[in-house]
Parts: structure tokens; C-alpha cells; sequence
């Protein structure tokens, strides 16, 4: 008995030193090792002029998941609030800190012109994007053209009113490219038709602004056939102000963006009789950024495809504007 008692304390023993022993050599587990992280090879600066609407959400949403798939880069996004001097003071910081490349969605053409031709000369390479900035110094441009956006949204707009109707124009930040290009390239579209713009402002891009002005257009004029406005926010805006004055079914609402949870489904619910896409390009631009930093060559010019969106061709995902265009993707 006295012999069981002592064999089982020396096995409870021995267990318990086995036990203490195995603990001690654990091996670490297999995450710990293989957690050790690819550094990235590149830091890219973005500065985009605002977060304020939709599309420029939308814009570094495109850039930050078409990054992620790059472990060799990293993506710094600052915020400008539609303030070109703090814009300009970020592409300055970027510049100071000598990041690999630069991205910069400006604001406004003349006051971004400087840093952006300092970042060049430099050596860092930039690539300017949806807004243009003066000149050529800088690396890449990509963007639809806003020209070709205007031009298309005219034609459109005098077929649809058969040659001849009152037009309100409501412009996008006239200091901004696209602004002033879809401008010139509607003004080219209605060319000799009988389409009359009765009034015109510049709403900045911004939906109240839009409404605000169109509050103005109602009360100086009792027919209005239609309004065109530089992006889906201004129509939205100008369509607030008819519904409030009671007049929203006597108008057609143009707008450009077309963005999926925007334009689209204004247009999907009948306030937008149709909206002209603007790509935000920026899966494009991580794209060309990599070439760039691989030392590649590329285009100084990269023209995004657009389509225009109605109720009638909405299901079938809009029409190409030019049927040569290279789909949603790079010229
Ligand atoms: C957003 C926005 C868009 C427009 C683009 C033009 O800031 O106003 O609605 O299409 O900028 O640069």
C-alpha cells in the first residue's frame, strides 16, 4: 500500500515537472512570426481641396482602395477644406518632407499653380488631378474632359427642348477648370440653336449656393424650361428651390457627376432628367503613380471616359459619350 502511495506522488511529479518544462519551452505561435510587416517601399502625399461633397468622398475612397492592393506604397491623405492657402501650405509640407510623389486634387487653377511647379522642379513628382492647375509643370494630369462633359450636356439640352427654351446655367467655381470649361463647351453646344440663357450665377459647386441662386432665378422669371448645372449638387440645389416655390414639375434638371448613390439615383427617382459622368480617376492615379515611382514613362495627359445617364438608358448603365472610348478606364 505504502509502495502505491509513493509510486503515485512520483508520477503526479513527474507530470508536474513535465508539464512545467513544456510550458516553458512553448513555441511562439505561428502569427507572431509571420506578422512582421512589409514596410512600404514609397510615401505618396494626396491633398484633396475638400471633403465636404460626395464625389471627393468618393475620390479618395477610389485612391485608398486601389492603394491597399499595394503594400509598397503608402498613401497620406490631407483634407484642404476648400481653402486654397491651406491646400498650397500641404503640397509645401509634402515638399519639406520629401515624400516619393505627390497627388493633388486643387481647389482652384492660378493659387496651385507655384507649389505644384515648386514639388516638379524639384524632383517630386506630381500628378494633378480632376482640377487643372496653369501651365505644364508638373508630371501627369488625369480627368474626363469637362469641355467635351459641357459640349455633350448642350447638344443634349437642345434636343430635348426641340431647338429653342429658357435656360438657367449654373456654374460650377469659375476659378476652378472644370467650372470654366463646362461652361465654353455648353456655350458651344447651344450655338444656333434657340436656346436662351436667361440667368446665370456661380454657385461654387456647393448646394446651397445652387438653391440660394435659384431662389433669385424664380423670382425674376415666370418661365424657366430648364436649368443646367455644373454637377448633381447644383441641380439638386436648384430643384429644392422649384419644389419650394411649387414649381419643380414645369422645369428639367441637368446635372453632372453621376455618381452611383447621387446623380444616378436622382435621375432613378425623376428630379434629374439626365447626369453627365465625372470619373473621380482615383484608382487611375494610384495606377500612374506606380509606374512613375517604377520609373516608367507616361503620358503628360490621361482623358477619362464619360456617360450620360437618363431615365431611359439608366438600366442599361448609361451611354458612352464617344463610342471609341476605352470603358470607364484610360484613354
Ligand atoms: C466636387 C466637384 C464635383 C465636380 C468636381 C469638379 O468638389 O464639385 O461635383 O464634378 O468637383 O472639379
Amino acid at each position: 500500500m505504502k509502495k502505491r502511495i509513493i509510486w503515485a506522488i512520483g508520477l503526479l511529479l513527474a507530470l508536474f515537472i513535465f508539464y512545467s518544462c513544456g510550458k516553458r519551452q512553448e513555441v511562439p505561435p505561428p502569427e507572431a512570426e509571420s506578422k512582421e510587416k512589409v514596410q512600404p517601399k514609397w510615401v505618396i502625399g494626396m491633398s484633396q481641396c475638400n471633403l465636404g461633397e460626395p464625389w471627393r468622398v468618393q475620390m479618395n475612397h477610389d485612391l485608398k482602395k486601389a492603394a491597399e492592393k499595394y503594400p509598397e506604397i503608402k498613401v497620406i491623405l490631407k483634407d484642404a477644406q476648400n481653402n486654397s492657402l491651406k491646400q498650397r501650405a500641404q503640397i509645401e509640407e509634402y515638399i519639406n518632407a520629401d515624400v516619393d510623389l505627390i497627388i493633388v486634387s486643387p481647389k482652384e487653377a492660378a493659387p496651385l499653380t507655384p507649389p505644384v511647379a515648386a514639388s516638379y522642379e524639384r524632383g517630386i513628382p506630381v500628378i494633378v488631378l480632376d482640377r487643372k492647375v496653369l501651365g505644364d509643370k508638373y508630371t501627369c494630369f488625369i480627368g474626363a474632359d469637362n469641355k467635351k462633359i459641357g459640349q455633350a450636356a448642350g447638344n443634349w439640352i437642345v434636343e430635348r427642348l426641340n431647338g429653342k427654351g429658357k435656360v438657367v446655367e449654373l456654374k460650377g467655381l469659375m476659378t476652378s477648370t472644370p467650372g470654366q470649361d463646362r461652361h465654353t463647351g455648353f456655350r458651344e453646344g447651344i450655338k444656333g440653336s434657340g436656346i436662351e440663357i436667361i440667368f446665370e450665377a456661380d454657385m461654387k459647386w456647393l448646394e446651397p449656393d445652387a438653391r440660394r441662386e435659384m431662389e433669385s432665378a424664380l423670382a425674376r422669371f415666370d418661365g424657366i424650361d430648364l436649368v443646367y448645372a455644373h454637377n448633381d449638387p447644383g441641380a439638386h440645389g436648384a430643384y429644392l428651390a422649384a419644389r419650394a416655390a411649387g414649381r419643380e414639375k414645369d422645369i428639367i434638371f441637368v446635372g453632372i457627376d453621376a455618381l452611383p448613390h447621387e446623380g444616378q439615383i436622382y435621375v432613378k427617382q425623376g428630379i434629374l432628367a439626365a447626369s453627365f459622368e465625372y470619373p473621380t480617376g482615383g484608382k487611375e492615379a494610384i495606377q500612374i503613380a506606380l509606374d512613375i515611382l517604377k520609373g516608367k514613362k507616361v503620358p503628360k495627359e490621361i482623358t477619362l471616359a464619360s456617360r450620360v445617364f437618363t431615365k431611359e438608358n439608366i438600366d442599361r448603365d448609361g451611354e458612352w459619350l464617344e463610342k471609341n472610348q476605352m470603358r470607364g478606364g484610360i484613354l
